[in-house]
């Protein structure tokens, strides 16, 4: 049994196991959280280049946060000290901006969480530096196509495996590993809230999707197995194969007739080649 509850512009912002129910004022709230987090994902499309470094876009991101009246919710998050995640080639998620230059070919996922009057955006875009192989493109690719197979399960009525099942039957479809270990989640006034949004699934099972519903859905896919290695620095989550891994995330939430994109990219910046 998953229960819900109704928040309004005064409930307060604590975690619940209870899935929330924002209404218009959350909306209005998640709207400008998730453009601004859409916005600096665009701003970043011409810095993704071979020769800077991951610790450079940090940078980046910090500064666009802060110019557009937010702050990035992972700074001091868990200790984390950063304002954005920077997952290269075979880091699935959590990479931790640094001195590592991006090379040529290198695929890099940039995942930023502007908190803007309270509410989080949480959005992440592949970037690819230069040129890169075919192989590691397609991935790219098909991981963006699964992020939006799941967009489309997400309206009122069906269930969170419809969105997890879309996702999968793409993925292994390519022949790729869907990551297990790390999932999406409920969001707002709360980083990381309920429900877990798990990226695998069977249609019509989990908990029902019901307007007012705020979450992210963030798929992580590898060209080989699924399962994940953690570094000894805490955070950064590799493929445990070594094969590459892309992510793609948008926060949403659902309406009365199916969702809103709270992340969407203002200059059609969805997947790259970004131009
Ligand atoms: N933005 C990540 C997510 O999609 C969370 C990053 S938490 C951090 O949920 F501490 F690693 F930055
Ligand atoms: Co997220
Ligand atoms: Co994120």
């Amino acid at each position: 049994m998953m229960d819900y509850m109704t928040m309004t512009a005064d409930s307060p912002p604590t975690r619940s196991t209870a899935i929330k129910l924002y209404d218009e004022s959350g909306f209005a709230g998640m709207r400008r959280a998730g453009r601004l987090a859409a916005e600096i994902l665009d701003a970043l499309v011409p810095h993704v280049v071979p020769g800077v470094t991951t610790g450079e876009l940090d940078d980046v991101v910090r500064r666009m946060s802060i110019d557009g009246g937010g702050v990035p919710a992972t700074m001091g998050y868990r200790g984390y000290q950063h304002s954005c995640c920077t997952s290269i080639n075979n880091v699935i998620c959590h990479g931790i901006p640094g001195d590592r230059k991006l090379l040529e070919g290198d695929i890099v996922n940039i995942d930023v969480t502007p908190l803007v009057d309270g509410w989080h955006g949480d959005s992440s875009r592949m970037y690819i530096a230069g040129e890169a192989p075919i192989k590691a493109r397609r991935l790219v690719e098909v991981t963006y196509e699964c992020l939006m197979l799941g967009i489309e399960q997400a309206k009122p009525g069906n269930h969170l495996g419809d969105i997890g099942h879309a996702i999968q039957k793409h993925a292994e479809k390519h022949r790729y590993g869907v990551v297990r270990d790390f999932c999406g989640h409920g969001l707002g006034r709360v980083f990381h809230d309920s429900p877990e949004v798990v990226h695998v699934g069977t249609p019509g099972s989990g908990p029902e999707l019901k307007p007012g519903m705020f979450f992210t859905i963030e798929p992580m896919i590898n060209i080989g197995k699924p399962g994940v290695r953690m570094m000894e620095d805490g955070w950064t989550a590799v493929t445990r194969d070594r094969t590459l891994s892309a992510q793609f995330e948008h926060s949403i939430g659902i309406t009365e007739t199916g969702c809103e994109i709270f992340t969407a990219s203002p200059k059609g910046l969805h997947c790259p080649p970004y131009g």
